[in-house]
């Protein structure tokens, strides 16, 4: 019995997303709350033949808290989306504000639920998340995730595309560590299971290129919708991915590895291994993660990357230093 919770359901991402949760068996309860339209869907998604019972809710009279009730896993796609020329961090002064205020509802009303924040920045928003738990004393560092699985669902895609093997995507797995925008986003082609071909890994204009693709396949959807928003069908189906993983882990399957943005001190050991990896004291990083019933059981470490790879690292982390630091100071700076 799983109650999911999608808060911004109403929107590009939120409609598609909860539209695949319903369709998901495992899924038993899905709520879904907006400032707008979430009644209207809910009640669209309830005449689906499949288990989930579905109910919308609207702020007026307490719709967050109503919403939340009883959650397990909390989603998070509400806010703007980029418009043309626009970086994600552009995007923080408005969806700061929206995060942080649904990020209380949810330490209130549901501090034991597992969140996971779709909403851009990611790598600013997971820290303003992790900073309104901490300060209703509610912080379970293995409950809270930025979701990066759309960068891994990219680099799948774009790789398998470059070799000009369509059936290879679904079945690639490329690592994609760092963080959730631009310069942050560090693809380790290296690592591909199953592994790809030495002529694609040895030859740096192809690789240049592809990485390039993977940090900024999110432009290409904004620039082809040319101002109606970004990714929103790609990233309902990474965003289902990434749920149905939590759902299977929370009911006790094992060995769930999934990709996401995390606090390293959620598993002190891992966390730490990390960071000698990479050098570093960084709070946050995204990795591969091995999934349990209370959330993150092992962080797993980046392993062996190419100078290649290697030397894409400083420029990713001064970047995600600073975007962590904006999203801390927004919830600490308001003291
Ligand atoms: P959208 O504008 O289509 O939908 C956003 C929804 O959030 C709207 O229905 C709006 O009414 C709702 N909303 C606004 N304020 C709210 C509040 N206080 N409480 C509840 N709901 C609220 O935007 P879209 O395309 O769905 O994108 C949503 C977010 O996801 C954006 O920040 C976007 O940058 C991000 N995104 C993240 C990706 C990732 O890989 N993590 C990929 C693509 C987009």
């Amino acid at each position: 019995m799983v109650k999911v919770v999608v808060l911004g359901a109403a929107g590009g991402i939120g409609q598609p997303l909860s539209l695949l949760l319903k369709t998901n068996p495992v899924v038993t309860g899905l709520s879904l709350y907006d400032i707008v339209n979430a009644p209207g869907v809910a009640v669209d998604l309830s005449h689906i033949n499949t288990p989930a019972k579905v109910e919308g809710f609207l702020p007026p009279n307490e719709g967050l808290k109503q919403a939340l009730t009883g959650a397990e896993i909390v989603v998070i796609p509400a806010g703007v989306p980029r418009k043309p020329g626009m970086t994600r961090d552009d995007l923080f002064k408005i969806n700061a504000g929206i995060v942080r205020d649904l990020a209380t509802g949810i330490a209130t009303t549901a501090p034991k639920a597992f969140v996971l924040v779709i909403s851009n920045p990611v790598n600013s928003t997971v820290p303003i998340v992790v900073e309104v738990f901490k300060k209703h004393g509610v912080f379970d560092p293995k409950r809270i995730f930025g979701v990066t699985t759309l960068d891994v669902v990219r680099a799948s895609t774009f790789a398998a595309e470059a070799l000009q093997e369509p059936s290879l995507a679904s079945k690639l797995v490329v690592p994609v560590i760092g963080g959730h925008s631009g310069v942050t986003i560090l693809p380790i082609f290296s690592q591909a299971q199953p592994p790809l071909p030495a002529s694609f890994l040895e030859n740096k204009e192809t690789l240049e290129a592809i990485t390039h693709r993977v940090r900024y396949g999110g432009d290409e959807v904004v620039k082809a919708k040319d101002g109606a928003g970004s990714a929103t069908l790609s990233m309902a189906y990474a965003g289902a991915t990434f749920v149905e993983k939590v759902v299977r882990a929370v009911s006790g399957e094992k060995n769930i590895v999934a990709p996401t943005f995390v606090y390293l001190e959620s598993d002190a050991a891992g966390g730490a291994v990390i960071k000698q990896e990479l050098g570093t004291d960084v709070p946050y990083f995204s990795v591969n993660v091995e999934l349990g019933p209370s959330g993150v059981e092992k962080i797993l470490p980046i392993g062996k990357v190419t100078a290649y790879e290697k030397s894409l690292f400083a420029g990713a982390l001064s970047e995600l230093e600073t975007n962590i630091k904006t999203g801390v100071s927004f919830i600490d700076g308001a003291k």
